[in-house]
């Protein structure tokens, strides 16, 4: 079976946004793949943060993980920083990745645009991606469109490694594949092309539902409906369209298409029954979200097993990498 490795940052909340573009595609993912899912908190503190929020987040990033179904009996879930591989790892590759291939990643000049002070971090974080990925010798990474560069950049690393260190023709770590998440990337309620906290444009994961119908309920819609009576095209509704796309089963999403053309329903109408599907799908998930918060060790318990999975994995790779480097 190939493997897959993917990674989130535990920073701010999951919502609906992250949990369509990713998290539901590894839950699908897990039965086909052999499947390694990592909290990256090393990543996370490349940019400021408080570390008390840091230890919260990362805790409601496993518990909002387990409760959507990543289900420790058919994939490894752990916390990049319980596995100490991946920072050693990273700092093997530092030493064979060319500094022009990481100042040319549109992500680094995105964040340190945006920085009065650049530390290295931002600047190598990416070569920790690079070690998360091969650490574990992945043939695919399911990610979405803004990881295509930093997933050429794994490759890099491999392929350097491997003309360094590797005999010749038998190449150790594989060259990761994307494996882009087929949801197309939800916009914000704003309409803004990125759902994101900072802009305020989200829904929670696991919000309750009165708060989720309070910020459905204004979201943006077709701007050619002002009154019920006009007729509307749901190609111009990219918030409460997408969503049904995404909640809602096909029959709902043809009659959501027919009723908005033919002005049957109102906007408010169409998001009451997009609520109602938005509501049978995450219902299951908050109910489960709050019984793991209530049993702490429970969660203890699946990231310790987690890493103690991976970091067996983890271990011969290190083996075998210091092993060809003259360092064992
Ligand atoms: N950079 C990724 C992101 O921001 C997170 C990440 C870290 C990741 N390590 C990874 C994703 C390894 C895939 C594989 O989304």
């Amino acid at each position: 079976m190939p493997r897959i490795f993917s990674g989130i940052q535990p920073s701010g909340e999951l919502h609906i946004g992250n949990y369509l573009g990713a998290i539901k595609n590894w839950v699908a993912l897990q039965s086909q793949y052999e499947s390694i899912f990592c909290v990256v908190d090393y990543h996370a503190i490349t940019l400021t943060y408080a570390p008390a929020a840091l230890r919260r987040r990362t805790r409601e990033m496993a518990v909002s993980l387990l409760a959507t179904g990543i289900d420790p009996a058919h994939c490894t879930l752990f916390v990049q920083s319980r596995v100490p591989e991946h920072t050693e790892l990273q700092w093997i590759f530092n030493t064979i990745t060319p500094l022009g291939e990481l100042e040319r990643q549109v992500a680094f000049k995105e964040k340190s645009a945006r920085q009065e002070q650049v530390m290295a971090g931002i600047l190598n974080y990416p070569v920790l991606q690079a070690a998360d990925i091969l650490l574990y010798l992945a043939d695919l990474v399911p990610v979405g469109e803004d990881q295509v560069q930093h997933l050429e950049l794994s490759r890099v690393v491999a392929r350097n490694w491997n003309a360094r260190f590797a005999p010749e023709g038998q190449p150790y770590f594989p060259e990761p594949q994307a494996k882009l998440t087929p949801t197309r990337r939800i916009v914000g309620l704003d309409g803004n092309a990125k759902m994101s906290k900072s802009l305020g444009n989200t829904i929670g994961l696991l919000e309750p539902p009165d708060d989720i119908w309070a910020k459905l309920r204004p979201a943006v819609t077709d701007p050619a409906r002002v009154k019920k009576t006009d007729p509307g095209n749901p190609d111009q509704c990219p918030v409460i369209f997408e969503l049904h796309k995404a909640f809602s089963p096909p029959a709902t999403v043809a009659e959501v298409d027919a009723k908005c053309r033919g002005a049957g329903w109102g906007c408010v109408d169409c998001k009451k029954v997009l609520f109602e599907h938005m509501n049978a799908e995450l219902t299951p998930i908050r109910t489960r979200a709050q019984a793991l918060a209530e049993q702490p060790r429970l969660v203890d318990d699946a990231l310790d097993a987690g890493a103690e999975k991976a970091r067996v994995i983890a271990r011969q790779t290190m083996t075998h990498v210091k092993e060809q480097m003259g360092l064992a």
